[in-house]
């Protein structure tokens, strides 16, 4: 099929930040596009060569929106399976499918598809609500710190909690749910696989993830990681053998976790561009974004092959009422080399709203970091 100055379309379904990066490399390609987003002004709603308002949840919204398509794909999870389903059944290309999406919209299902595939991560037990929580509790089955997960997401935007005694508990929204080992974690990393219909399989460089110890929040995401070699190996047999389970199409990035007893175990994964590849549009021979969309046209891959080390910083909101958005400081970076800077376009700021990165490349990891912290005291993101 030709895809490039033709008739062939592009679905995509979500339009915030990581479907605007898709559609600068759809662009490059001359790939024309149609995305779906609920929300008019979302960052990827201007690069599309079409833009529809539509709930990815609703059954309705996503076939309509499919049936017009040739090939879907999509930037968020939150998307309405069943419709999905039926447009594969109907002889439509969906990557990533509705069977990957279905499991990882539920972690209890994800974290069960991990024990029955042998794929490491942490031991936990599914519940029903926090009836089931307090009587596993009283009878001595729960082991306290452990870590308390939202089977579905959306829940507030507060789905993750670590339990460390029975008022935490008994203040737990009232919702299907896994509680999980606390693991010891020396270091969180990532691997992003990507695979082609073809069969053709990449890694990209294992990064690592630094947190915030007050927010928990991601501050820098550093490539490569300062991992040893056999370590690294590890991690690209474990995200290879997950992609390979999933049978996954596009870009699937697994977050993992290294234990202090250096152990690399699965969190979870996400079958879309990530948080954790950013850097890969300065970093790689080819990005993120680029690989997908090869991926999602069976398109041969690009080398993932690092060009330059660099680390990423997010750039979030840190105002607490919502307002219409200021990047303070942000014309002093322009000056700086191998600093790159990456806005949404979302129009208002609110705390801890990804608002943009900015990608610092150099030679000398140690002096993007150094780089890399200076920026993140510097620019303010507010009203
Ligand atoms: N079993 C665990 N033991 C210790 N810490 C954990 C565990 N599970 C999760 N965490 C911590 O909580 C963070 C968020 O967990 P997880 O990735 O499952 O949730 P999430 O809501 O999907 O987060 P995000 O959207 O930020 O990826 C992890 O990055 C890690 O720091
Ligand atoms: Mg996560």
């Amino acid at each position: 099929m030709q895809f490039f100055s033709s008739n062939f379309k592009l679905g995509i379904l979500g339009g915030g930040q990581l479907g605007k990066m898709l559609l600068y490399d759809c662009k490059r390609y001359d790939v024309f596009t149609k995305v779906m987003d609920p929300n008019k002004n979302a960052p990827a709603s201007k690069l599309a060569d079409e833009f529809v308002i539509g709930d990815l949840t609703n059954y309705e919204d996503v076939i309509n929106f499919g049936k017009n398509v040739d090939v879907l794909t999509i930037e968020i999870e939150n998307i309405n399976t069943d419709a999905l389903e039926f447009l594969e059944k109907k002889g439509k290309k969906v990557f990533p499918s509705s069977s990957t999406l279905k499991i990882i919209q539920n972690k209890s299902k994800q974290k069960y598809f991990y024990k029955q595939h042998n794929l490491p991560t942490s031991n936990y037990k599914s519940y029903n609500g926090i009836k089931d929580i307090i009587d596993d509790y009283n009878i001595g089955n729960i082991q306290l710190p452990s870590v308390w997960k939202s089977a579905k997401f959306g829940y507030d935007g507060k789905g993750v909690k670590i339990i460390k005694n029975f008022n935490d508990i008994k203040s737990l929204p009232n919702v299907q749910c896994l509680i999980e080992e606390k693991v010891n974690i020396k270091k969180e990393l990532s691997v992003i696989v990507v695979r082609n219909p073809n069969k053709e399989e990449r890694c990209f460089p294992v990064v690592e993830m630094e947190f915030n110890p007050d927010s928990n929040l991601v501050e820098y995401i550093m490539c490569p990681a300062k991992i040893s070699n056999d370590l690294e190996e590890k991690a690209y047999e474990i995200a290879l053998k997950t992609a390979q389970k999933f049978d996954s199409i596009g870009l699937l990035a697994v977050e993992l976790f290294l234990t202090n007893e250096n152990e690399i175990i699965i969190n979870e994964v996400a079958p879309r561009p990530h948080n954790s590849g950013h850097h890969t549009i300065e970093c790689c021979m080819t990005s993120q974004f680029d690989q997908h969309i090869r991926s999602v046209l069976n398109l041969p891959l690009g080398s993932t092959e690092i060009k330059i080390p660099g680390i990423m910083v997010n750039l979030v909101g840190e105002n607490k009422t919502e307002g219409d958005v200021k990047y303070n400081n942000i014309e002093k970076v322009f000056n700086t080399p191998g600093v790159s800077t990456h806005l949404y376009g979302k129009k208002k700021s609110r705390l801890n709203r990804k608002m943009g990165h900015i990608t610092i490349v150099n030679n000398e990891i140690e002096e993007a970091i150094k780089i890399g912290k200076k920026i993140k005291n510097l620019i303010k993101v507010t009203t």
